[in-house]
């Protein structure tokens, strides 16, 4: 099968690539740094033998840049899978920064997956099949003093794939959606965390093990769906005392 990788170059989006071309599918990755993509693709060609394509560009909603996204996808064929393991946080996101940098966070965390998604679903949903996966963060599911843009353009990702799962629902389309806690890569490297970071290979694992389900919403790792209940249902009085 045709799989597209949205931020394939590191963490989780490099995991998932050793592992779907393990599996011997065809792939295009996508990241911003040609050098890097041109390093991996080599290296699962070798390892792998399967075709594997990169396009060096940052997703971003213009008509431009999906285009040329699309273009290059028909290059392998119809697009079986459209995986978008991007994302881009900020240490100084404190809900009160310039118009230019809360624009960056959004086309990378929420604006270039939607009209990315918006232009490849229709063909999926013409050809009855089709997997679509997107990544959110534990970090959304209540809005904290930190990660202020990247929290609330993750939480806008979560309710367009619940939308999107709607329009597919009867098809042989799948949507997935994972509210990721920690994973062990460079968003979190440094970091002082309160839980232990999961590897990237497991949560690739996981992604792939469940490709044919139909979860819909699938918290990673599981506890994070107790620990995201109990702070759902805490109330704002003792939750703004949380300092986190
Ligand atoms: N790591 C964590 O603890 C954690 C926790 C919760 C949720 N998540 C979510 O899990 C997913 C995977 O995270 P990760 O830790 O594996 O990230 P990562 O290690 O930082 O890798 C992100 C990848 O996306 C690419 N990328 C970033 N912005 C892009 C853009 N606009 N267009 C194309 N490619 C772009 C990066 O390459 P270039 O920079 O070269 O473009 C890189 O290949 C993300 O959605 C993240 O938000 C991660």
């Amino acid at each position: 099968m045709n799989f597209v990788i949205v931020g394939a170059s590191a963490g989780l989006g490099r995991a998932l690539s050793d592992a779907l071309a393990e599996k011997g599918h065809n792939l295009l990755l996508i990241a911003g740094d040609e050098r890097d993509l041109q390093i991996q693709a080599s290296d699962l060609q070798i390892r792998y033998g399967t075709e594997i394509s990169t396009l060096a560009c940052r997703l971003k909603s213009d008509a431009e840049t999906i285009e040329t996204i699309e273009k290059s996808a028909q290059k392998l064929g119809a697009i079986d899978g459209l995986l978008f393991p991007l994302g881009l946080s900020r240490d100084n996101d404190d809900g009160m920064q310039s118009p230019q940098y809360v624009h960056e966070l959004l086309e990378a965390n929420l604006s270039g997956t939607m009209a990315l998604t918006g232009r490849i679903l229709p063909s999926m949903l013409e050809r009855n099949r089709g997997y679509i996966v997107g990544f959110g963060s534990v970090a959304a599911d209540r809005g904290r003093g930190s990660n202020i843009v990247y929290a609330a353009a993750k939480r806008g990702l979560s309710s367009f794939f619940e939308s999107i799962r709607h329009k597919a629902a009867g098809s042989g389309v799948k949507i997935h959606f994972y509210q990721l806690g920690y994973l062990e890569t460079s968003l979190s490297f440094g970091k002082r965390l309160p839980f232990p970071a999961a590897s990237p290979k497991q949560a690739a694992r996981e992604v792939i093990r469940h490709l044919e389900t139909d979860r819909g919403l699938t918290y990673f790792p599981a506890f994070w769906r107790w620990i995201c209940l109990a702070l759902r249902m805490t109330p704002w009085s003792v939750f703004k005392k949380l300092r986190f």
